[in-house]
């Protein structure tokens, strides 16, 4: 006979206590707890079981294991390939995260449908096979071994892996699989492990790679405990501004390689193109002779690229001036904006000051500071600066122009794309200048970037 236990789990880091109490003990997090029942089943024979009834596990000395060379997956996009650290790990799952609507599904089946031979089974919890069939005509792709079903029940969807046997299987999305086993909703907590956990271990026994779709909650975090990240092998994140057409795909954990690379999608009418040349895109309009434009070159994962900083300087029509960024975090721009102010005795605090960078990708890298800088000042002063130079260069709070990491790559980039000169911090240590046709010219201090660029 089944017992109903009732417990109360924290819905922000997934810990449970036998009481209700209004802080969680574990992540001090208020008024998380919510009440979850769980059916305990005496004669422990759930689904997965009764799937593994066959299989045992027997350990082996570490020496005898035979060393992991087994051949990656390729899933025929470029992109995601080298987000992936060079193809998929057979019985690895994969989650990717993003915001409704970013392209999640989009993505995924494109991957599904392109990816050869392989027997694909598609489940999705949140469509209809007419739907996800509309969207592959949309998509132009076909793959005669893609399998969808529409399915949110755990113990059937086992079911259905062990009579296809896909050689990849996707869910979309692990928020609406619910088990049997747990009495409560969709997307809780508890079902969230539940699920998750029976999925990881019939991947890993049947060394089956498995790509879970999650959405994301309002502050931007996988929604769901932080569980589930630490279950998964691989956690991608799909971001960008949904009114723009870039999408970068990031790696926010890899236990198969780097989580430093990022993938570069552009979102059309039939699908997403992945962008191996981001530099070219992200250049593509010359404002000749326009203030408060500068072009910086950046490193996003591994890869350089040239991006267009524009801002925008007016005096505050209202009491408080404004200021407002894209793509860029606020409170850095805040930080510059005191530098200016500061270091070089320029008057911004009643002006209006907005950031955008180009294409609405938002960009980490902290060598893009000396470009808003020189955008902001460009546009206060309405001098345009040369669509000839580059920048690279992070800046400290006391006007300092920082040295950033890989130089030489920016500067291959800006001299592949026929700039004329790029300028970089000073103290840059082991830089064999003759060797780029770009002139390189090195500033320590932002005044002597302002000079170079509007003498
Ligand atoms: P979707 O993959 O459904 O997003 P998610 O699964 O992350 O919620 O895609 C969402 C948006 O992408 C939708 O607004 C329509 C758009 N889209 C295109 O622009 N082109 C396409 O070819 C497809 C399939 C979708
Ligand atoms: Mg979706």
């Amino acid at each position: 006979m089944a017992k109903t236990k009732s417990v109360f789990v924290c819905q922000n880091c997934g810990a449970d206590s036998p009481k209700w109490v209004g802080k969680c003990n574990a992540c001090g997090q208020w008024n998380t707890l919510v009440e979850e029942f769980v059916v305990k089943s005496n004669a422990k024979s759930s689904a997965v079981q009764s799937f593994f009834e066959t299989t045992s596990s027997k350990p082996e000395y570490i020496k005898n294991v035979p060393a992991s060379d087994v051949p990656r997956i390729n899933t025929s996009n470029v992109e995601l390939d080298r987000v992936l650290g060079g193809g998929m790990v057979p019985g690895s799952i994969i989650l990717v995260g993003g915001e409704p609507g970013i392209g999640k599904s989009t993505l995924v089946l494109q991957m599904a449908l392109r990816i050869g031979s392989k027997k694909v089974l598609y489940v999705s919890g949140e469509e209809s096979p007419q739907q996800i069939k509309l969207r592959a005509d949309r998509i132009h792709q076909g793959n005669d071994n893609c399998l969808v079903v529409s399915e949110t029940s755990l113990e059937k969807i086992l079911g259905h892996v062990k009579n296809v046997e896909p050689d990849l299987l996707v869910i979309d999305s692990i928020q609406t699989l619910s088990s049997e086993n747990i009495e409560s909703v969709p997307g809780s907590i508890s079902q969230i492990r539940e699920c998750a956990g029976a999925i990881l271990r019939v991947a890993k026994e049947k060394n089956l790679p498995v790509v879970l779709i999650g959405h994301i909650n309002k502050e931007g975090n996988l929604a769901g405990p932080k569980v589930l990240e630490h279950m998964v092998d691989v956690v991608l994140q799909f971001e960008g501004d949904r009114n723009h057409m870039y999408r970068i795909l990031r790696s926010i954990k890899n236990r198969f390689g780097s989580t430093a690379e990022i993938g570069i999608f552009e979102m059309l009418g039939d699908g997403l193109r992945e962008v191996s040349n981001p530099s070219e895109l992200l250049l593509s309009h010359h404002h000749e002779n326009l203030s408060g434009v500068a072009i910086s070159a950046a490193i996003e994962g591994m890869r350089p690229f040239l991006i267009e900083t524009q801002a925008l300087v007016s005096t505050a029509a209202y009491g408080t001036p404004q200021r407002s960024a894209t793509g860029f975090d606020l409170r850095r721009l805040n930080m510059l904006l005191a530098v200016l102010e500061k270091r070089a005795g320029f008057k911004l605090a009643v002006k209006d000051v907005f950031l955008n960078i180009a294409g609405g990708i938002k960009v980490n890298d902290p060598s893009i500071d000396l470009a808003v800088v020189s955008a902001i000042l460009s546009s206060n002063i309405d001098i345009p600066i040369s669509q000839k130079i580059c920048m690279a260069g992070e800046v400290g709070l006391s006007g300092e122009i920082r040295p950033v990491t890989r130089i030489a790559q920016r500067i291959g980039e800006a001299s592949k794309l026929g700039f004329e000169q790029i300028i970089i911090p000073k103290f840059t240590k082991g830089l064999d200048l003759a060797k780029f046709d770009v002139q390189v010219i090195q500033v320590s201090k932002l005044e002597e970037a302002f000079k170079l660029l509007f003498a």
